[in-house]
């Protein structure tokens, strides 16, 4: 049985679609299902940022075919293991919690990776630098949790 993982950041445009593209180009659905969702629901339907399709695509990973949607509390019982992109997304996550269980599944995607920084920081509002800078930190985090997560 795969290992399921859902990303989840703000609006699901910007930092969980290169979290879901960069951890899927790393592995096959054999191992590890990756999805990634939202927990406001501003730009569903859409496309990920330019931006974000951009940077993924210099790296020579396309996630221009991913749709934004909106984090459901069903994704508890789909997925083993949600990852929040900061403090935030975790916070409205634990809130959505129904019991023990779904709230085991919730942790900071950088905290698990055992990563220096806490949060993967939204680069919505600045430049393409800051992209970059979240494409490089999800690159670094999901090797880390791959050697975990396979590891098990
Ligand atoms: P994301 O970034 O949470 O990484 O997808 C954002 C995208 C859109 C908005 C905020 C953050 N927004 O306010 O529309």
């Amino acid at each position: 049985m795969p290992v399921r993982v859902l990303m989840v950041c703000l609006g699901n445009i910007c930092r969980s679609p290169l979290a879901e593209g960069i951890l899927t180009s790393k592995t096959s659905p054999e191992l590890v299902i990756v999805d990634s969702a939202g927990t406001a629901g501003y730009h569903v339907g859409n496309p990920p940022d330019p931006r974000s399709v951009e940077v993924a695509a210099s790296h020579g990973v396309d996630i221009s075919r991913q749709r934004c949607r909106r984090f459901s509390p069903a994704d508890f019982d789909n997925f083993d293991y949600i990852f929040a992109m900061d403090r935030e997304n975790l916070i409205h996550l634990q809130g959505l919690a129904r019991n023990a269980r779904d709230l085991e599944k919730v942790s900071l995607l950088l905290k698990t990776a055992e990563m220096p920084e806490e949060e993967v920081p939204d680069p919505y509002y600045g430049g393409e630098d800051g992209f970059l800078a979240v494409y490089r930190m999800i690159d670094r985090a999901t090797d880390q949790l791959l050697e975990s997560l396979l590891g098990r």
